[in-house]
């Protein structure tokens, strides 16, 4: 039995949902990773107190509109989804915020969330193509949007409800695909006045009224479906295993590759399935298995858009092809990680077919033996380690210092259930 870290979402949206409320929130198992502690050190820059005493985090809420203007620069290093959820929660104030970060963050594009907020009459000051280093600077009377979101992006809906927490009157998002509701779930667990309407086609209308005052929340973070990836699939393709994960968040936003497993055949089961914080919970358990390549359909891409680097790995041992579909987004993530993962697989020998929006992995004994470029990404790393563990040879990473920006400590736990890295 083994756990993994806290889950990355909501670990960030604690803090942030917690340096809004009024109290104080409580946070157990909270994500002690690079990417989670850059939003703690933000929201203490925007004023909040946070503290940890034994294993819980303790966060003091500033109450809703009433954070402070930051003297300092708000340093997100690699994380997307904490700078770009700041960049909604601070829209609607009327004073400066300026966002750094590293080489990867400062290359993805924040256009995406920058336009909506900017219908708020939100002021940007951005580096060339709207990226990082930016500053921001909220209307003395920002205005309510309705906003469609354009690609399916949780982060993209979360930066416009958090807006529209401290915009008077109703701000809207509609979501024609759904993502990871996290951000829903959490607002309405703090008091927020939410709304939400879906049409008969699945299309989303969540509506949040403004300016209403969040209560401080005891808060147990669940165990990161997508670090549980990697070690789920060590133990389908390592022989002999048996892992069980337990306490891992199934949030059907968020099992997709589970889901993409099983039908490759992968001997996977959820025990003691359990709810709480109004999130489905469960052990995973997984014995190594006998994979069959299979088609991996567009519609499945947001329940698990970080999870395909560890997927491409599996389907490398599986039998046959495996073809994953609508991954247009990848190409936007801490790397381009379409062509990254494949120029990883074809380093390691294995046949693969990189196209626009898709790949193709054809399955067999997988050669290893390579070194991979990670291009400062942490999944990357840590799906091409995994694949490592089951390869004829070694697989090397150019790079392991990212892995600490979701999952520190992932050598120790891999090393636990057998893998040797040197
Ligand atoms: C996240 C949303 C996803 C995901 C990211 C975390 C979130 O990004 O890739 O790792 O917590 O909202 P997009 O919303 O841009 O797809």
């Amino acid at each position: 039995m083994t756990r993994v870290p806290g889950d990355k979402s909501i670990s960030h949206r604690s803090l942030i949902l917690g340096a809004i409320a009024d109290g104080e929130t409580r946070i157990e198992r909270l994500l002690e990773s690079d990417d989670v502690m850059a939003t703690a050190g933000a929201m203490r820059a925007l004023g909040a107190h946070i503290r940890k005493e034994d294993d819980t985090w303790l966060v003091s809420g500033m109450g809703n509109g009433s954070l402070l203007e930051p003297n300092e620069s708000l340093d997100f290093g690699n994380a997307g989804t904490g700078s770009r959820l700041t960049m909604g929660l601070v829209a609607p104030y009327d004073f400066p915020v300026n966002f750094v970060g590293d080489a990867s963050l400062s290359s993805r594009p924040m256009g995406r969330i920058l336009d909506p907020l900017r219908e708020t009459g939100m002021q940007v000051n951005a580096a060339e193509g709207d990226r990082l280093p930016l500053t921001v600077h909220g209307a003395p009377l920002p205005v309510p949007i309705t906003y469609r979101v354009p690609v399916a992006s949780a982060q993209i809906k979360s930066a416009v409800l958090l807006a529209g927490l401290n915009i008077a009157g109703k701000t809207t998002v509609i979501e024609p695909v759904m993502t990871r509701d996290h951000t829903e779930k959490m607002l309405a667990g703090f008091g927020a006045d939410i709304a939400i309407a879906t049409d008969d086609d699945g299309t989303r209308h969540i509506t949040v009224t403004g300016q209403v005052d969040l209560n401080a929340q005891n808060i147990t973070v669940p165990g990161d479906p997508s670090s549980a990836s990697f070690a789920v699939v060590a133990g389908l393709i390592t022989p002999g295993s048996d892992i069980t994960i337990k306490d891992v968040l199934l949030n059907p936003t968020r099992t997709g590759l589970f889901e993409t497993l099983v039908e490759m055949g992968a001997d996977l089961s959820i025990e003691n399935r359990h709810q709480s914080g109004g999130e489905d919970i469960g052990d995973v358990r997984v014995r190594s298995s006998n994979l069959t390549g299979v088609t991996v359909p567009a519609e499945r891409a947001p329940s698990m858009i970080d999870e395909y680097p560890v997927l491409a790995v599996a389907a490398s041992f599986a039998k046959g092809e495996t073809h994953m579909l609508g991954l247009d987004e990848l190409r936007v993530k801490e790397c381009d990680r379409l062509a990254v993962t494949a120029r990883g697989l074809e380093a390691n020998g294995v046949d693969c077919t990189e196209g626009k929006d898709n790949l193709l992995v054809r399955g067999g004994p997988v050669a290893g033996g390579g070194v991979v470029e990670t291009h400062l990404d942490h999944r990357i790393a840590m799906a091409f380690l995994v694949m490592g563990m089951a390869a004829a040879k070694p697989v090397t990473a150019d790079d392991i210092t990212m892995i600490a920006t979701s999952f520190p400590r992932f050598t120790d736990l891999m090393s636990s259930l057998g893998a040797r890295f040197s």
